[in-house]
């Protein structure tokens, strides 16, 4: 396992990584609400509003000397499946909430200035400009209804290498290939304990080296795994209630998150060389892995910490563009625990 993802990529690695990824395609970062456990009703009925936010001491998030994507970020969405229009507008806006200086507090540019405070070995800050790319569309389910981890590259190949339509560009420097599955794909261990990850794609597979994200539309398949707080487990009880999405969309609500985790770490750690915590490469705890969960002030272990409440009664923690949205914290590096713009401490 181990000689799949070493530190470093001699041209031969990415065969051999290859034929690895082919006898082994283990996820590098799953991404699930609940870290490491199921929540606990207990704490959540009775959680203390302590200073945890997942702060540790023993936490040690490491830069290993990779690069980070400093240069303006391109988001290339592939929307495979069938997607309405309002779907990919309230995703699309997302996206484009990450620069939007003037959305009013808390916001997701202030969301993104944690994300921003990382640098390269030149010192150089992730880039601050987050927009979209050109679009390809996958109405036709051109790699089936069930992806594997090898298979979504190839999704990604056949976007790249189009030819009957433009092509998306080839952009392995500041590019983001973010692949979104609707709600009747399944994708290899979705709902198990993955709701999205990012990696690179091979040179052996795609022809480069493009770092990819994959995120699925939990809606139908499991939104109380992948779409929580706004769909709910039983065995969590009647106590608990799924709160409002605020974008009377479960299943999309849900991935905004997800995608947020990805972009973030992504940015971070585009070559799975760059910011991660933990000795293995091959499972790196990353800047948004240590945060899972944690949506405000407050959150940590199974508490999801202080949200706030939109006029319509829906639950969120940040604005954006014409919306809200309810986006999980990431790891701040300079303070040691998890920040968010909604912080009632700043
Ligand atoms: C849940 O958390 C409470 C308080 O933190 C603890 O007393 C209880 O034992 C926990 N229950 C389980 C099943 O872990
Ligand atoms: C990056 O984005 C900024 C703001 O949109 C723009 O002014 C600048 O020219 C861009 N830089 C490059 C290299 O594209
Ligand atoms: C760049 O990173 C440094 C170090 O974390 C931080 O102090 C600074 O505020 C960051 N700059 C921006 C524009 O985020």
């Amino acid at each position: 396992m181990d000689q799949c993802h070493r530190t470093y990529f001699p041209a031969t690695f990415y065969l051999l990584a290859g034929i690895c990824l082919l006898l082994l395609t283990s996820p590098v970062n799953g991404w699930r609400p609940w870290p490491n456990q199921k929540p606990n009703t207990t704490d959540l009925l009775y959680s203390p509003s302590k200073k945890y936010e997942g702060s540790s001491d023993l936490i040690k998030l490491k830069y290993h000397m990779g690069p980070v994507l400093t240069a303006n970020i391109t988001v290339y969405p592939i929307w495979y499946g069938r997607w309405s229009k309002s779907q990919k507008r309230i995703i699309r806006e997302f996206i484009n909430s990450i620069s939007a200086v003037d959305s009013k507090p808390p916001s997701v540019s202030g969301w993104w200035k944690t994300v921003q405070s990382y640098t390269d070995q030149t010192g150089a800050n992730i880039s601050g400009n987050v927009h979209i790319g050109a679009e390809k569309t996958d109405r036709s389910y051109s790699h089936g209804k069930s992806l594997t981890r090898l298979s979504i590259q190839s999704v990604i190949k056949s976007a790249v290498t189009a030819s009957t339509t433009p092509p998306l560009p080839i952009n392995s420097k500041s590019g983001v290939y973010l692949l979104l599955t609707c709600d009747d794909v399944y994708v290899e261990n979705f709902c198990q304990d993955v709701c999205g990850f990012h990696y690179f794609t091979f040179p052996s597979i795609v022809g480069y080296t493009l770092p990819y994200a994959w995120v699925g539309n939990s809606g139908k398949l499991c939104p109380s795994v992948c779409a929580y707080p706004f769909s709910v487990p039983d065995y969590m009880g009647r106590g608990f209630k799924a709160v409002k999405s605020p974008n009377n969309d479960v299943g999309v609500d849900g991935m905004i998150s997800v995608i947020a985790h990805e972009i973030a770490e992504l940015s971070t750690n585009p070559l799975v060389n760059a910011w991660y915590a933990g000795d293995d490469p091959i499972f790196p705890v990353e800047i948004g892995d240590l945060c899972e969960g944690i949506y405000g002030s407050g959150g940590g272990g199974s508490y999801t910490g202080q949200m706030l409440n939109g006029e319509d009664g829906a639950t969120y923690n940040m604005n954006g563009i014409r919306r809200k949205f309810l986006v999980q914290w990431v790891w701040n590096h300079v303070v040691n625990y998890c920040t968010g713009p909604n912080a009632l401490d700043q």
